[in-house]
């Protein structure tokens, strides 16, 4: 299965795209210095809340759908992979789905786990346009890097010095200034570390410098980050100790998030104690979902479906399309891993009762755009 995943890699072109290279192929092309003060783009010329990329061929070199774009974040280099769909038309804006791996995973593992390659993915009509970011190598859980991993920052196996929230601005931009999106709808996704990451709560377990607690951004949580998103989807997201409901979240906007966790993940446990380390006990999940709704203004009880997903009992707080719904789905059985029916690429090589990106997360996201 997992040499059958990849082969579903071999279409990727690895097209070193430097920053110097892109800098004299548009004057649209954005100063990666901006990203520490993000703007929202420029809207294109007509009322269609369209990116400077619209109505220009694509910036990057395109061989084959999903291309390795390189660039500089501060000391470090990065890539991220960006899947273009077979019917991009860059006369129409197009939605885009920020997919955060999980940690020790890349941006390969994602494009397949997350399903949001696979053809006719589309929001409200239009073909989406996925991006892939590949974390930098952590200091591991030794602290020291000798069992460093591929992670996102806030985790306290992460570097540090990551600037992953800088990393995601430069990736917004780059897509703006390339092709052609709908700046209004755009989304972050991710699978544990990189769920934890984007929901704003992946804080660190063990005490840390006031440097790193500086660091510790958060693109669901903030209002710099969560202005460019207009909503987020979180699943088996590593949620560590730190992260209770309040932690240090103010969004600012009613942020509409949708959770999906596994009863039997024995990594991040659903329940919130962990087995092996105490010191890595996350928040009960649902818990963690009721903190989210609270904050976006519902009260804690939600309502409960329990009938249209296999094995599976969703809450739900707030009407579809309501600012800040929250919806959370406890998937009975299901374990560490992108919630699809595709044998998880996932240690325990496990599957889950449905395909979420298909069936609600894309769905959910749909339901939402940022105000023009
Ligand atoms: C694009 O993909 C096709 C089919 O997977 C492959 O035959 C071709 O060599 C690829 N093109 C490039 C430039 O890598
Ligand atoms: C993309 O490019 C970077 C930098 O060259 C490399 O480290 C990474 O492995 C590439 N990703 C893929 C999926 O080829
Ligand atoms: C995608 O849509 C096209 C056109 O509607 C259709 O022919 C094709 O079978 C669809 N592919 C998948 C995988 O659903
Ligand atoms: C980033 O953090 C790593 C791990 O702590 C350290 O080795 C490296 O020197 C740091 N880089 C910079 C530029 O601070
Ligand atoms: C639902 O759970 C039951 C009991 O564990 C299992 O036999 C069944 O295969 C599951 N259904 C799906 C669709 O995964
Ligand atoms: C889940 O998605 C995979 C990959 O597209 C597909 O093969 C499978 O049939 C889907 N499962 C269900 C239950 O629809």
């Amino acid at each position: 299965m997992l040499s059958a995943a990849f082969t579903a890699l071999t279409s990727l072109i690895c097209a070193n795209v430097a920053v110097a290279r892109m800098s004299h192929m548009s004057p649209l092309q954005r100063s990666h210095s901006s990203v520490l003060s993000p703007e929202i783009p420029e809207r294109g010329p007509s009322h269609v809340p369209s990116s400077p990329g619209c109505g220009a061929d694509i910036g990057w070199p395109l061989y084959n759908s999903t291309i390795n774009v390189t660039t500089t974040v501060g000391v470090h280099e990065r890539s991220y992979l960006v899947h273009i769909p077979k019917d991009y038309d860059h006369t129409v804006a197009h939605p885009v789905v920020l997919s955060f791996h999980g940690y020790g995973k890349t941006a390969g593992h994602q494009e397949v786990a997350s399903q949001l390659s696979e053809p006719n993915n589309t929001i409200n009509g239009v073909p989406i346009i996925a991006a892939y970011p590949q974390g930098l190598q952590g200091i591991g859980r030794s602290g020291d890097g000798s069992d460093g991993k591929y992670s996102w920052q806030a985790a306290a196996y992460a570097l540090p010095n990551a600037s992953d929230i800088e990393f995601t601005h430069t990736i917004l931009n780059d897509l703006s200034a390339n092709l052609c999106i709908d700046t209004t709808r755009v989304y972050a996704t991710g699978n544990s570390n990189g769920g934890g990451f984007v929901s704003g709560l992946s804080v660190r377990s063990k005490p840390q410098s006031s440097s790193f607690l500086a660091q510790t951004n958060k693109l669901a949580c903030e209002p710099r980050t969560n202005v460019r998103f207009a909503a987020f989807g979180i699943a088996s997201g590593a949620i560590y100790p730190d992260a209770e409901p309040d932690d240090d979240c103010k969004p600012q906007r009613k942020v509409p998030v949708l959770i999906a966790h596994g009863t039997d993940d024995d990594v991040v446990p659903y329940k919130g104690e962990h087995i092996d380390d105490p010191d890595w006990a996350s928040p009960n999940i649902d818990d963690f979902a009721t903190g989210w709704a609270t904050r976006n203004g519902f009260g804690a009880d939600a309502h409960q479906d329990s009938g249209m997903l296999p094995n599976t009992t969703m809450w739900v707080w707030g009407e579809d399309g309501d600012a800040g719904q929250v919806k959370r789905f406890k998937i009975e059985g299901m374990h560490h891993q992108w919630p699809s029916t595709v044998v998880s690429l996932d240690k325990r090589h496990k599957v889950a009762p449905f395909n979420l990106t298909g069936l609600e997360l894309l769905p959910f996201f749909e339901r939402y755009a940022l105000p023009l």
